[in-house]
């Protein structure tokens, strides 16, 4: 099993000259070691006594800088190994090495290793192979940080939380003069050091903007915040005005995409499409269960008719609904055009057949459906959130659900869907017992925070995103997408 481990941290052990006797020495060495969350492995300085290669978990290596911050440099995953060159020479340990969550290692003690060196000298050549192999990739990065040191320093954009779908819509437009570097990490205390040195941040919503990192971004001379994205919920204006930063938005790249999902919301839990789906694969081509209502002369109830709720106010008419709608700011002119009434909070939930929110999360829209203004709700209506995770008390939205006082949810976010969202979890227990409740309803659907997952919608945000950068980086007064 250890054996398994040493070929996957050392592929060159696998190699027809090391003999099997060298291979069983090293293994039966090997220790397997087992890290808390938060637990170090050793520290900078401390004496290097033996080699390690992952298992399970992540390791999140750090140094201390010149000006004695602490800094992120990468996450050490499994079957990466670590501390070879010091199986060689007495060495101290040049970062710190501490888990992430769980870790899982297998570890092998100096001592062993030289022993196992001089019973068998073949292993010279195996390792030496695989350190080679080693250096031609560390000098590969480097030749690549040279490159991009080579090209004007202010032109420099720290991409987080870089997805492949983004990767495409954004490559096509890059101009010559901006110069962007992927990182597939979200922005965090833990990764925000990998800005150091680009004056532009790209990120999109679930990166955390908090002061913290936003006092770490100035320190490194990042200018600039591009969100490529509308909400700015999870950006500490605050803070970022009092370091002078910039942060710009797109505030509209499509809100038919995010109207036209609530909708698909709208009908595949009304007419109850992800139950059917799945019983007619099985085999059941049973109706019991699936009785849906027309939504033809059903009223609908808007929070927040801004750019989405008014494409939704468009389509729901075309359905022969009748449309209500509360918003801070009402539009009469829209509300005549299109035969929406306004109205005030209460009323449009007595209402109600469907009620679907597109308000901002703002302090005043924190948990605006709390207990209360779920339970004054028409019994049985339906919901639907595209707009943000905390204008709904999930733990409320439970009970409403049990009880039967909501019919049923449609939820493209989550309070806190960071931990969840845009990540491949399948292999893992959902350890978030409020999202895990409420996927055991099958009358709830959870979304991905996918509504705005157009190509139409994301070539938009790449424009826009991209003029955004360019307008500040060109100097210009009075940027269009501010947001401060
Ligand atoms: P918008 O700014 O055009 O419209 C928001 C409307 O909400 C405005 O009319 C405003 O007056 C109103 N409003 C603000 N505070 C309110 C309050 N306390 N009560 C009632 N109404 C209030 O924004 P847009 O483009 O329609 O987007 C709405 C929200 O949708 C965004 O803030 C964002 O959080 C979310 N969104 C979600 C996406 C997804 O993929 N799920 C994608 C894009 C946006």
């Amino acid at each position: 099993m250890l054996e398994k481990w040493l070929l996957v941290g050392l592929p060159a052990l696998s190699s027809p000259t090391v003999p099997a006797e060298a291979l069983a020495a090293l293994s039966s060495a090997a220790l397997p070691q087992t890290l808390a969350p938060g637990e170090y492995l050793f520290h900078e300085g401390d004496p290097a006594q033996f080699l390690f290669i992952v298992q399970d978990g992540t390791l999140l290596a750090s140094k201390t800088s010149d000006d004695g911050r602490r800094v992120f440099l990468r996450e050490v995953g499994p079957g990466e190994v670590g501390g070879l060159t010091s199986m060689f020479v007495e060495k101290t340990r040049s970062a710190t090495l501490q888990a992430r969550g769980t870790v899982q290692l297998v570890t092998l003690p100096r001592s062993a290793f030289l022993q196992a060196l001089s019973t068998h000298p073949q292993l010279y050549a195996a390792i030496a192979t695989h350190l080679s192999q080693k250096v031609r990739q560390k000098t590969g990065q480097v030749a690549t940080l040279l490159a991009r040191t080579g090209r004007d320093a202010t032109q420099l954009v720290a991409f987080f939380d870089a997805k492949p779908y983004e990767r495409t819509a954004f490559d096509k437009r890059w101009p010559q003069t901006l110069h962007a570097t992927y990182f597939d990490s979200r922005l965090d205390l833990s990764t925000v050091s990998l800005a150091r040195g680009y004056p532009v941040v790209c990120a999109f919503v679930n990166d955390q903007l908090s002061a913290p990192v936003i006092e770490q971004l100035a320190a490194f001379g990042t200018q600039l915040i591009a969100l490529r994205c509308a909400g700015y919920n999870q950006v500490d204006l605050t803070a970022a005005a009092a370091h002078k930063l910039t942060v710009v938005r797109v505030p509209a790249y499509s809100p038919h995409a995010v109207a036209e999902h609530a909708v698909a919301l709208i009908l595949a839990l009304n007419r109850n499409v992800h139950r059917a789906y799945n019983r007619v694969r099985e085999g059941n081509f049973s109706l019991n269960g699936l009785v849906g209502f027309d939504l033809y002369g059903r009223t609908a109830g808007l929070i927040g008719l801004g750019k989405i709720g008014k494409c939704l106010a468009r389509i729901l008419r075309g359905f022969g609904m009748r449309v209500v709608a509360y918003d801070l700011e009402p539009d009469p002119e829209f509300a005549r055009a299109e035969q929406v009434q306004f109205t005030d909070l209460d009323s449009l939930l007595a209402q109600s057949d469907i009620v679907s929110l597109h308000a901002p999360l703002t302090p005043v829209t924190h948990h605006l459906l709390n207990a209360k203004r779920l339970g004054r709700m028409k019994k049985g209506a339906l919901l639907i959130n595209t707009g943000r995770g905390g204008l709904i008390d999930t733990s409320a939205l439970i009970e409403a659900l049990k009880s039967g006082q909501i019919g049923a949810a449609g939820l493209d976010v989550y309070e806190e869907e960071s931990a969840y969202f845009f990540r491949d979890r399948s292999d893992k227990a959902v350890d978030d017992d409020v999202l895990a409740r409420l996927l055991t309803f099958p009358n709830v659907i959870v979304t991905s925070h996918q509504a705005f997952l157009t190509s139409d919608a994301l070539d938009n945000i790449a424009q826009t995103t991209i003029e955004n950068i360019q307008a500040f980086l060109n100097g210009a007064t009075d940027l269009p997408n501010r947001v401060s």
